[in-house]
C-alpha cells in the first residue's frame, strides 16, 4: 500500500487497528469466488486492504456520500487490486439504490450505530434481497447485549454519538437479530473483537 494517502482519499486510524482482525474473521468464512458487497465503505481503506488480502473474492465497495465515493475511488486508483470494483452509490435505506446482485456476502463495518435505524432496516431488507441462499451478512461494530455488561468506553461512545445525532447510537443486538430474522437472515454467531466490538454473522436460508 502507498504510505501517503492519494488526493481525495481519506484515512482513519481506527481502520489501521481493526482491518487485520476483521480480515482474520472474514478469510475463513468467504469461499473462493465469493462476490462481496460492502455497504458504507467510508474512506475505502477496508475495501482496498480486504480485497488485496482476499484475491479469490470480488469486492464491491459502496457508500451513500459523495466524499466517501471520491475517497474510495482515489484509494482504488492508487492501490486497488484487480478484484476491487469501482465504488457504487448505495444508500442502505433506499432499496432502489441497491445493485441486483446476487452476492455471497454483504459486509457492513461501523454503520449501524452511526446512522438512523432506517439505515439498518434498509440494510437487512437489502441483504435479504441480494444474498444468495446460504449467503452471509457480516456486521462489525459495538452492540449492546443484555447478558454482557457494556464496557464504559462503549457507554461513553453511545452518549457521544447521540450528542452528534439523536438518531444515532449503539443498537441492542436483540433488536438487530429480530430485524434480520424478519428479512430471512438467521443469526449465526457473534465473534468478540478488540476494543469491545463484535462481528455479528447472519445466514440467509
Ligand atoms: C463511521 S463511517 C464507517 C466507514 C467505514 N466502514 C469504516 O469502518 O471506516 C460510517 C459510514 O456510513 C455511511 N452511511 C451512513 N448512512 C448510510 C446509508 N444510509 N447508506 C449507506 N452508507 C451510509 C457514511 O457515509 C459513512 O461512510
Amino acid at each position: 500500500m502507498t504510505d501517503a494517502p492519494p488526493a481525495a482519499a481519506r484515512t482513519s486510524p481506527a481502520t489501521a487497528r481493526n482491518r487485520q482482525p476483521i480480515l482474520e474473521v472474514l478469510a475463513p468464512r468467504l469461499a473462493s469466488g465469493a462476490r462481496v458487497l460492502e455497504v458504507a465503505s467510508g474512506a475505502g481503506e477496508h475495501a482496498v486492504f480486504l480485497a488485496a488480502a482476499l484475491p479469490g473474492v470480488t469486492w464491491q465497495p459502496t457508500d451513500r456520500d459523495d466524499e466517501a465515493l471520491a475517497s474510495i475511488a482515489a484509494w482504488r486508483e492508487a492501490d486497488g487490486s484487480p478484484n476491487l470494483a469501482p465504488p457504487l452509490r448505495l444508500d442502505a435505506a433506499d432499496l432502489a439504490t441497491w445493485p441486483a446482485g446476487p452476492f455471497e456476502a454483504v459486509v457492513c463495518i461501523n454503520m449501524v450505530h452511526i446512522s438512523p435505524w432506517a439505515a439498518s432496516e434498509g440494510l437487512m431488507a437489502g441483504a435479504g434481497r441480494v444474498l444468495t441462499a446460504g449467503g452471509r451478512l457480516f456486521l462489525y461494530g459495538p452492540y449492546l447485549e443484555a447478558e454482557v455488561e457494556t464496557a464504559a468506553s462503549n457507554l461513553a461512545f453511545d452518549a457521544s454519538l447521540k450528542g452528534r445525532d439523536p438518531a444515532w447510537g449503539l443498537r441492542g443486538l436483540a433488536d438487530v437479530k429480530a430485524l434480520a430474522a424478519a428479512h430471512g437472515l438467521a443469526f449465526a454467531g457473534r465473534i468478540a473483537m478488540p476494543a469491545n466490538n463484535l462481528v455479528v454473522v447472519f445466514d440467509k436460508a
